[in-house]
């Protein structure tokens, strides 16, 4: 499984022939160097509501025919501009023709641009050829995320930007928390106030954990 960093809390998942983003924030990230016009899923996870988490998703949804997964709120609402969606709940888990994806919770909050509600936000675990990825989504540190790591986790993928989410250091604890072979810091440097050094981030997450650390440039992948 090859896991592509697009730049603030976008990822793409690819196996085989199957191709699955989650959050694809790109065409408004002045960090990001991959079009959302080379990208061809055939599913679009969305952790919640929030403009620079929806982002290319029905522009994307459109050109390749994908299918959202997410809130029923977000896919109700992207429903109405001709979007096909699945939607889910918190703790809710489905099976999909590229793996099974299961909804956590995350402390946040989840509104369209317009302040339409957008559900709660929530951290999603994907489960693809092999591979267990937990996306955080954005949110708080809360000692929940114990729970998530019954399931031995392959990557995580963790907010450090601070301000809108955790920063750094309750990054850290939830790492602890998480327990994963691998980490992979997201939502920081795309706007001022989320400025981080995440290498600083990922040197301690290497130094005070059993974890790997990979501070990813928008464009780089793992193979997993
Ligand atoms: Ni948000
Ligand atoms: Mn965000």
């Amino acid at each position: 499984m090859k896991l592509t960093f697009l730049g603030h809390a976008a990822v793409r998942l690819q196996h085989d022939a199957h191709e699955v983003l989650i959050d694809p924030f790109l065409s408004g990230n002045p960090n990001a160097v991959t079009a959302p016009e080379a990208l061809s899923p055939s599913h679009v996870i969305l952790t919640h509501a929030h403009a620079d988490h929806v982002g290319d998703t029905v522009a994307i949804a459109e050109r390749c025919r994908a299918i959202v997964v997410g809130a029923v709120e977000v896919v109700n609402r992207l429903a109405q501009e001709g979007v096909e969606g699945v939607g889910m709940n918190v703790g809710g888990a489905a099976e999909f023709p590229f793996g099974r994806v299961q909804f956590t919770p995350a402390w946040h909050s989840s509104s369209f641009a317009d302040g339409t509600y957008g559900g709660t936000p929530m951290g999603v675990i994907v489960e693809m050829g092999g591979v267990t990825v937990f996306h955080a989504g954005d949110t708080a540190l809360f000692s929940d995320l114990a729970l998530v790591a019954r399931r031995p986790i392959d990557v995580a993928l963790v907010p450090i930007g601070d301000h809108f989410t955790m920063g750094p250091e309750d990054a850290l604890a939830a790492v602890r928390m998480l327990m994963p072979r691998h980490v992979v810091p997201v939502h920081y440097d795309t706007f001022p106030p989320i400025r981080q050094d995440a290498r600083a981030f990922a040197q301690r997450v290497e130094a005070e954990t059993e974890s790997r650390a990979h501070a990813l440039a928008p464009g780089e992948a793992l193979d997993l």
